[in-house]
């Protein structure tokens, strides 16, 4: 994955590894640690001798009654009696209802009423009874007290007489309301954003087993995403540390709140906790290809291989076995005396919290993916006797759910997953985005989680939502990031839902949640509200979902039909090439032949011709197919693994079309969900980076020489400038990197007339003279606003040499990436650039996109909306390929939140016609290239049906 491909240490993707690096670290380390225990054992020897020497020596009637006749302190070891106690306390859910106040409530915060919400409590409103059909849970209206950080009452309708005099009221105006959304898996704080090298603190690397560390260390309070997530919903984190460790040390429950500003005393990460009394503990493990990669040295240490993972787990258990043992026998000698004790308890701080692992102290979350990550890690909870409360990114799991139920213990972990992030790596290489409706009907638990920042936490609760588009029931899908990761935080009495006695952690919003494009309009924290003076987007709050049954009726794949077909029901024409009639008010038919649309309309001859062959589609909607520009789709297979890819240019000059790699999973996706058309450019460095031409072909031929599967040999000429520039070949700086571009350019316009060798036809200067000559665009891949400007005072003194030698074209240029590119929005209008922003929606992941705009409740706008108003043509990219599954959607958040600049047409033509209108191509036909929705492409719950994939086929789901 981009964000982690260039940024070690990785969470879900193979990190950059330095091993070699670190060997003599590691080496020195080893030294070390051999010298010390030989220090430290001849220490040990001496104090037993004299020890010993006290004891013959000195009369027992002259000793104190401090020290036993074993020289021992009996004050030390009463104390070791009663960490015994501890050591074998079992921890409970720490209760919610029947506090007075929340431990974390801060004196002086006032009482608050949310009037004329409609509320989801996060159970069946009469009781379990009918729980499993979902029919219970409803939306409810009511009003909710919050005082002393604590729900106090839900009820239809609360009298504010009843209620403290310095109560502040909320009108919700019918709003839905839920408690906060829970991310139980995140690296908020401890990989701060923007990425700076020194504040990265994920991953401890000088060993595999670091269960001694903890995030707590690490986080940085004033990390801005902090505050993004939050603007999201999200409320409550589980702040884990990085999978580049078999163990990686404990993890710690966050609160999204943090200083005066957010209602806290301080600014303090104990501040933050979310229980303050610390019930549970959590580690973090990991199995599968990090830990082989990041710590296996050939010959030196291991792992190598997962055999070698599962011996670090099994021999690291077994050590700490012996140890509780010893604790356990001392415990239970000492029980009966302390006369005859002659050691105190063994502690060991290195290994205390494994140890508290297998005493049943700490929640276990483990990152496995693959099946055989999964079972042979159940296999070690069983060797060793733990349980495990969830597998994280447990993309292989929906396979074998009975695998994890052997898990020890009767309680199976629960899958926390990404609804639809995949192929980034070998384990993330099969997976589906049916997961957590598989795993759901097999009676395990969906949690949904955002790896943040692998992907934007504030963004967690659409994971959620197209869980529930990809079939998970409607209230399990809001379970999966409230009331579930709750439960397996050991917090369920207290946090993911809306009754008396939880922590008052709520979040109104401007739609239901799992509509695209929802945004809260104000969250509150342990009762206090977050936002002064939130921004709220013009848009109408359009009711609750109806949860819709047939989405749970899912079609894996589509069957490919090239006889003439006709589909009726079409409500909504969204390609107005297709279609000249009149307005859209009634329904239409679509008649296909051989793959392509014969005729909209009545289409009573075509209806008629086909027979049997009518399909009817309810409240259809008609869109051209979309098209994927600036992926790595076509070159690459599994983004980490060399052998599936193209590889990486650096600045060796190539062309995408000679490298195209056809019928691959991601591309079968891509068709299926309406992408037929790709336009790629060689990598540059890695994924999201572009270097070469362009290449334009069908996602849906099988071989590059299929008829008409390169629509496009060279559709534009890429370069890079964003931070992975720096360093590569001659540019060690931005600076040098612009230079280099200028200079190049100005070659070509200097040496325009002198037409390429036959030979040098396909070379990066023949390109250039094409780019300078007005006849090809110019793609450069760049977020920040900085380099955007250099780039147009490139474009600029580029344009003024051409005219100096006479020619009257400007070069076209197109800016993909652009996070910062709305503060020079109106300059790039001006210039006629167009931009593919990608992400559509950036989170200042890296340095150059530090001025991303997070949008509501934070920002009026976000770069998709500040584009459009000054007039930018703009198209939404996908800087992973894994996101073209999701292009039809965020298109759809684009359009859901723009509030009224974009129409569904302008919506649609982000994901299609802009891209040919800002490469000054000619707008491609759309007559065997669309895609037929069964509902709203922008809507949540809407289905593709039918997709035209330019082949001569169709293919219906
Ligand atoms: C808040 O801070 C003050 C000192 O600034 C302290 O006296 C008080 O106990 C703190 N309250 C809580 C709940 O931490
Ligand atoms: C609740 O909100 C609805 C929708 O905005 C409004 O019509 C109604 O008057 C409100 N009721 C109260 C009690 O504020
Ligand atoms: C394309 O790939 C799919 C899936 O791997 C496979 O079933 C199909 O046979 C392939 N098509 C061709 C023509 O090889
Ligand atoms: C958004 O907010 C900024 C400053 O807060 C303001 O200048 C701008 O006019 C607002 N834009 C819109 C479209 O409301």
């Amino acid at each position: 994955m981009s964000t982690t491909d260039k940024l070690p240490p990785l969470y879900t993707a193979l990190p950059g590894s330095n091993a070699t690096l670190r060997a003599g670290a590691w080496r020195r380390m080893l030294r070390r640690r051999s010298y010390e225990l030989r220090v430290i054992g001849v220490a040990c020897l001496i104090y037993i001798a004299y020890v010993q020497w006290r004891i013959i020596s000195i009369p027992s009637s002259t000793l104190s009654p401090e020290i036993t006749v074993h020289g021992l302190s009996t004050k030390r070891l009463e104390e070791d009696l009663a960490t015994c106690a501890k050591l074998h306390t079992k921890p409970a859910d720490p209760i919610g209802f029947g506090r007075k106040r929340n431990a974390r409530y801060i004196d002086g915060q006032k009482p608050t009423l949310i009037v004329n919400a409609t509320v989801w409590v996060g159970e069946p409103v009469n009781g379990a009874a009918a729980a499993a059909t979902g029919e219970e849970y409803v939306w409810i209206k009511a009003d909710v007290f919050l005082e002393h950080g604590l729900i106090q009452r839900v009820d239809g309708s609360i009298d504010l007489a009843d209620l403290p005099s310095d109560v502040l009221v909320y009108n919700a105006a019918g709003r839905p309301l839920t408690s906060g959304i829970i991310d139980m898996h995140s690296h908020v704080g401890v990989h701060a954003l923007p990425t700076i090298h020194s504040n990265d603190d994920t991953s401890e690397l000088s060993a595999n087993i670091t269960p001694f560390v903890r995030s707590i260390d690490g986080i940085q309070p004033t990390d801005h995403q902090i505050q993004v997530i939050k603007s999201g919903g999200v409320t409550t984190s589980l702040v884990l540390p990085g999978s580049s460790n078999n163990i990686g040390g404990e993890a710690y429950v966050i609160k999204h709140a943090v200083g005066r500003a957010d209602g806290r005393n301080e600014t303090s990460i104990v501040d933050m906790l979310a229980d303050p009394d610390r019930a549970w503990r959590y580690m973090k493990m990991a199995c599968g290809e990090n830990a082989k990669h990041v710590h296996g040295k050939i010959g030196e240490r291991g792992p190598m291989s997962r055999l070698g993972e599962s011996w670090e787990f099994r021999q690291t258990f077994e050590h700490a076995t012996k140890l509780m043992r010893q604790q356990d026998d001392w415990c239970a000698a000492a029980s009966l005396g302390l006369g005859n004790i002659k050691t105190h308890l063994p502690v060991e701080l290195k290994w205390e919290a494994l140890i508290a692992v297998l005493r049943g102290q700490v929640h276990v979350h483990t990152h496995c993916y693959t099946i055989k990550d999964l079972e042979a890690f159940v296999d070690h909870s069983n060797e060793f006797q733990f349980p495990i409360r969830a597998f994280h990114h447990a993309h292989q799991a929906y396979l074998v759910p009975e695998v994890l139920k052997r898990t020890w213990g009767d309680d199976p972990p629960a899958a926390a997953l990404f609804a639809d992030n995949m192929w980034y790596k070998a384990e993330a290489h099969i997976g589906s985005e049916y997961a957590g409706k598989y795993l759901n009907d097999h009676g395990l638990v969906p949690i949904y989680v955002s790896d943040n920042p692998v992907l934007n936490a504030q963004h967690l609760i659409f994971e959620a939502a197209k869980a529930y588009r990809y079939g998970l029931p409607y209230h399990v899908a809001i379970a999966s990031v409230t009331s579930a990761p709750a439960e397996r935080l050991g917090l369920g009495r207290r946090l993911g839902k809306v009754k008396p006695g939880f922590d008052a952690d709520i979040v109104v919003w401007d739609d239901d949640p799992l509509r695209v494009g929802t945004n809260p309009v104000q969250v509150w924290v342990d009762g206090t509200a977050q936002y002064e003076d939130p921004v709220e987007l013009n848009k109408p709050f359009r009711g609750t979902l109806i949860p819709n049954q047939r989405l749970a009726d899912i079609a894996e794949t589509a069957v490919p039909v090239s006889v003439d077909m006709v589909f009726t029901g079409i409500s909504k024409i969204l390609a107005p090439s297709l279609y000249a009639g009149p307005d859209d008010s009634e329904t239409f038919s679509v008649a296909v032949s051989r793959g392509k649309i014969t005729c909209v309309g009545r289409c009573d001859k075509e209806v008629a011709a086909v027979g049997e062959s009518v399909v009817h589609i309810q409240n259809g909607h008609l869109t051209p197919a979309f098209t994927a520009f600036g992926s790595t789709l076509g070159l690459n297979e599994i983004d980490s693994e060399a052998v599936t890819d193209n590889g990486a240019d650096g600045t060796a000059f190539s062309r995408g079309v000679d490298g195209l790699a056809l019928n691959t999973t991601k591309l079968l996706v891509a068709r299926r969900y309406g992408v037929t058309r790709a336009i790629s450019a060689p990598k540059f460095t890695v994924g999201g980076t572009h270097h070469g031409t362009s290449v334009g072909f069908l996602t849906a031929a099988t071989t590059a020489l299929d008829k008409g599967a390169v629509f496009n040999r060279d559709v534009a000429l890429h370069y890079t400038l964003d931070l992975s520039v720096k360093g590569v070949g001659n540019t060690p700086s931005m600076s040098s990197a612009v230079g280099e571009l200028r200079d190049k350019l100005l070659q070509a316009v200097e040496s325009r007339n002198n037409s390429p060798l036959v030979t040098l036809r396909y070379s990066e200067p023949a390109f250039l003279q094409k780019v300078v000559a007005g006849k090809m665009a110019l793609a450069i891949t760049v977020h920040s606003a900085d380099t955007i400007s250099s780039l147009l005072d490139v474009k600029t003194s580029v344009d003024e040499a051409i005219s100096i030698f006479g020619g009257d074209v400007k070069i076209r240029l197109v800016i993909i990436g652009g996070a910062e590119a709305h503060l020079v929005a109106r300059n790039l209008a001006e210039a006629g650039v167009g931009v593919v922003l990608a992400p559509m929606q950036s989170y200042a992941v890296s340095w150059d996109q530090r001025r991303a705009l997070p949008g509501a409740p934070l920002t009026n706008t976000t770069a998709v909306d500040v584009l459009v108003d000054s007039g930018v043509v703009t198209a939404v990219g996908l800087e992973e390929d894994w996101i073209v599954r999701d292009l039809g959607l965020l298109a759809g958040v684009a359009y859901q939140n723009s509030e009224g600049r974009l129409d569904e047409r302008g919506a649609v033509d982000l994901i299609s016609r802009n891209v040919y209108t800002m490469l000054g191509l000619e707008e491609p036909g759309w007559d065997d290239h669309f895609v037929i929705y069964e509902g709203s492409p922008f809507e949540i719950d809407s289905k593709i049906r039918v997709v035209g994939d330019g082949t001569g086929q169709v293919h219906i789901s």
